[in-house]
């Protein structure tokens, strides 16, 4: 068997991934990246309206500072968030921006001279100062007090991916693609590497190293319905839960984007409501100034796609073969912005949808889309109970986001954490020693090839993998979605009771090794439906509602009893529930808990209002 020695193992290469190894290899370390796809491909370049930093450099950003970005972040996260770590992030996202484009991003630009910008359908003045000519432009994003996403048109995770992959090449960190890391070599209190598996052979191999680090990014796929891509599937998170010791953060703490196309469920992104786009319902009228008159459109993406969701189960919803949705309008802004700033989401309407959206509105409803629990790691990135392991951008919960992330929050906190955590992990490798355990190694080799052989001759079983995960990603769909209850989340906890079983007797159908996507999900199913697991009971435990977590038999944030991160443990391979344990959200209050500012009308409320309305 092969055996690779290195001192940073990333697995992941995405752009958390890669720029945490630009850290190391500029400290001079050997970094090697895994991938399950070429690193372009990684699901950071799907990100598309941009990264959050208060650069202040534009007429609407003006008076912008890393005070008002965190303040901004801590409210986005319903003060669910680390507040030391936000602070960190927004400190050091204007110097990552610059950063990035030394190192060749094309960003957006301000161009000086008066202009014009639309907001809840309306146009309004503009007059960009000649002094900020050719600085870095910000577009407006959810849930902000300034304008502050820096952006490259609608594709910014696109080149800002290609751009970083290229430092990674020039300092010699190796991407091994079509590499799929399948179990963590640990003895209990030390990370030793990787066993990998080949996708192209089906070989396994050995990677040694003295550092770490997952950064494998969402799992969105446990989900049916989710704008990540297929390798989002959560195999970073099952190698470090099936350690028994590395607890899981705030697993059900979990984004529902509100543009996903319908019914790909393919990401549009906020920056068209951000450049002046707005949501219409069945009588394409517009309904978000009834619910948020301050922010309208533009709150933060957990109360949004609860309105929307609230506004569907109104009957205000468009029938479609595909389900109930709503309209996107970005009409008004042209064909020129439309074809320039948001080129994405027009080839994606086109492409996919076969909608012109400079003529046509956009079918579109609230779709998973992001993560805001995983692997729980202190402020340097460094995992919770195992030496020499890290984990790093969305893979992990580090927390900056707490309940709710704040779009263009996510794709910066790729590269400024990757950067901080980078930066530790040198520091954690000067003078490190590490003695690498053969019988451990020896014995993790061996419990995944049997693991494997296992799988391939149906020892245990014949459950067909497919069907196993469809039953799981139903049961996330109706009991673990934008509103939950007890009922709904105690049935879900069941069926995923049940289907944790069915996913011990999966079997293959197809032959062994080599290129074999079924291997591949074979080997995954039992660890998803243990993460399912791990969601689903922490939030029927949490009995109250914060940011994206929303009880509609506990209504309201109780900051009394639940400030608190949940910390989701699998302490024995054998156990059919998870172990939960809660610390504190955040040792530091540089702002104590309050009013966000938009999403405190409740919905009997604003019913009420659109009622005396005629609405
Ligand atoms: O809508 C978007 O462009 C997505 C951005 C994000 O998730 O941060």
């Amino acid at each position: 068997m092969q055996t690779i020695y290195t001192d940073v193992l990333v697995i992941g290469a995405g752009l958390a991934g890669e720029r945490a190894a630009i850290e190391a290899a500029q400290a001079g370390f050997s970094a090697i990246c895994l991938s399950l796809v070429p690193s372009r491909r990684s699901h950071s370049s799907a990100a598309m309206g941009g990264m959050q930093a208060a650069l202040g450099n534009c007429a609407k950003g003006d008076g912008d500072c890393p005070d008002v970005h965190f303040s901004d972040t801590v409210k986005g996260s319903d003060w669910g968030c680390d507040q030391e770590v936000a602070r960190m992030f927004a400190d050091n996202a204007p110097i990552e921006m610059r950063r990035l484009a030394h190192w060749g991003v094309p960003w957006g630009r301000v161009v000086p001279g008066k202009g014009s910008y639309f907001k809840g359908g309306k146009l309004y003045d503009k007059e960009e100062k000649e002094e900020n000519r050719g600085l870095i432009n910000s577009r407006d994003f959810g849930g902000t007090a300034k304008w502050r996403t820096c952006y490259v048109s609608d594709g910014t995770g696109h080149s800002v991916l290609y751009t970083v992959d290229n430092v990674c090449a020039k300092l010699g960190v190796e991407v091994h693609d079509k590499t799929e890391a399948i179990s963590l070599i640990h003895d209990g209190a030390t990370c030793f590497g990787a066993v990998a598996r080949c996708l192209r052979t089906g070989e396994l191999r050995v990677y040694l190293a003295k550092a770490s680090v997952i950064a494998t990014g969402g799992f969105g796929r446990i989900y049916p319905g989710t704008t990540n891509a297929v390798i989002c599937d959560g195999g970073g998170h099952i190698t470090a839960l099936n350690t028994g010791i590395v607890p899981m953060g705030n697993m059900e703490a979990v984004q529902f984007h509100p543009t996903g196309i319908v019914p790909t469920e393919i990401l549009v992104t906020e920056g068209c409501r951000g450049d002046g786009g707005t949501l219409l319902d069945v009588n394409e009228e517009r309904f978000m100034h009834v619910y948020e008159p301050e922010k309208q459109e533009l709150a933060s993406r957990d109360v949004v796609a609860r309105w929307m969701t609230h506004h569907i189960r109104q009957g205000k919803g468009v029938k479609s073969p595909y389900g109930d949705h709503l309209w996107l309008d970005i009409r008004h802004l042209g064909e020129k912005h439309i074809t320039g700033k948001l080129r994405e989401v027009y080839e994606i309407c086109t492409s996919f949808l076969g909608v012109d959206p400079i003529h046509q509105l956009i079918p579109v409803r609230p779709t998973h889309h992001y993560s805001m629990g995983g692997v729980r790691t202190n402020k340097d990135g460094a995992a919770y109970g195992l030496g020499g392991l890290f984990s790093v951008g969305e893979a992990a919960c580090w927390d900056m986001h707490g309940f709710n992330r704040l779009g263009g929050n996510s794709l910066a906190e790729t590269v400024v954490a990757g950067g901080i955590v980078g930066k530790k992990i040198a520091e954690f490798l000067q003078g490190a020693e590490v003695t690498f355990n053969s019988a451990v190694i020896d014995a993790e080799v061996k419990k995944q090839q049997e693991r494997i052989q296992n799988v391939i001759r149906c020892k245990a079983g014949t459950e067909n993998v497919y069907k196993v995960r469809a039953a799981m990603q139903d049961a996330l769909f109706k009991g673990a979605n934008i509103f939950r209850t007890k009922e709904g989340l105690t049935e879900c906890i069941a069926t995923l009771q049940e289907t944790l079983a069915r996913a011990r007797k999966v079997g293959l159908k197809s032959n062994g090794l080599g290129v074999n996507p079924e291997l591949s999900a074979a080997l995954k199913i039992e660890g998803q439906v243990k993460m399912a697991l791990m969601l689903s009971c922490g939030a029927l435990n949490r009995t109250e509602s914060r940011g994206s977590h929303n009880r509609e038999d506990f209504p309201a944030r109780n900051d009394r009893d639940w400030l608190s991160r949940t910390l989701a443990y699998w302490k024995s391979e054998t156990d059919d529930l998870p172990t939960l344990k809660y610390e504190a959200a955040t040792q530091v209050f540089h702002i104590p808990p309050g009013d966000r500012g938009y999403g405190k009308s409740e919905i009997i409320k604003a019913d009420a209002k659109a009622e005396s309305k005629g609405e």
